[in-house]
């Protein structure tokens, strides 16, 4: 990867994380509540924060791959279990931790899944309502995961044992 290309697409991860952040304000249903979010001051919206949504995200944009919630998934980053986050929680703080992390983040998705993750402000806010959602984590299991996505961490963990054995061997 040439150095210009990886700034870009760390600026798009900025770019998406402070879109994201304007989206990600919780904020309980209004009559008018639409797919459009609810308006809350000039120029900003704020969209609908749906954590089974984001259960199924959390699986297929591969965030499981490196992070565990309930125990399961990867284990190279820390853990996203919602006991452990403070509540309640401005999400933009949510973005704010995934922004610190972006450094480490982008390098290991490319070594990992080949590329970086994109996602939109409205899959990002459903990602951070799971992250919040005991309940709904309480029904996420590998069965939220696609195939290549189980392919990936089960490949992951087979190569941590690996690694493990050998430097135990040494
Ligand atoms: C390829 C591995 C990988 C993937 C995939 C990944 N992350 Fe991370 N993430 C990390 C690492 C490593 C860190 C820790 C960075 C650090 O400590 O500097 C991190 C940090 C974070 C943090 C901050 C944690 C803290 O303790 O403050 C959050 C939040 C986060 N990631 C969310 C996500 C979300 C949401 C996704 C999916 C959209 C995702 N990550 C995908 C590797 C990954």
């Amino acid at each position: 990867m040439k150095p210009n290309t990886t700034r870009q697409k760390i600026s798009l991860l900025a770019i998406g994380t402070l879109a994201a952040v304007g989206g990600a304000l919780w904020v309980s249903q209004t009559a008018s509540g639409s797919d459009n979010g609810t308006a809350v001051s000039a120029g900003l919206v704020l969209p609908e924060m749906d954590s089974a949504m984001g259960r199924k995200l959390f699986a297929s944009k591969g965030c499981a791959v490196c992070h565990s919630i309930n125990g399961i998934g990867g284990d190279d980053a820390p853990a996203l279990d919602a006991q452990t986050m403070d509540g309640p929680m401005n999400p933009f703080e949510f973005a704010a931790r995934m922004w610190r992390g972006a450094e480490a983040m982008v390098y290991m998705q490319r070594e990992e899944l080949g590329d970086v993750i994109e996602l939109d402000g409205a899959e990002l806010a459903a990602i951070i309502a799971f992250a919040h959602d005991p309940e709904e984590q309480a029904k996420y299991s590998e069965a939220d995961w696609p195939q290549p996505i189980a392919d990936l961490i089960s490949g992951a963990h087979a190569e941590a044992e690996g690694e493990n054995a050998h430097s135990s061997s040494d």
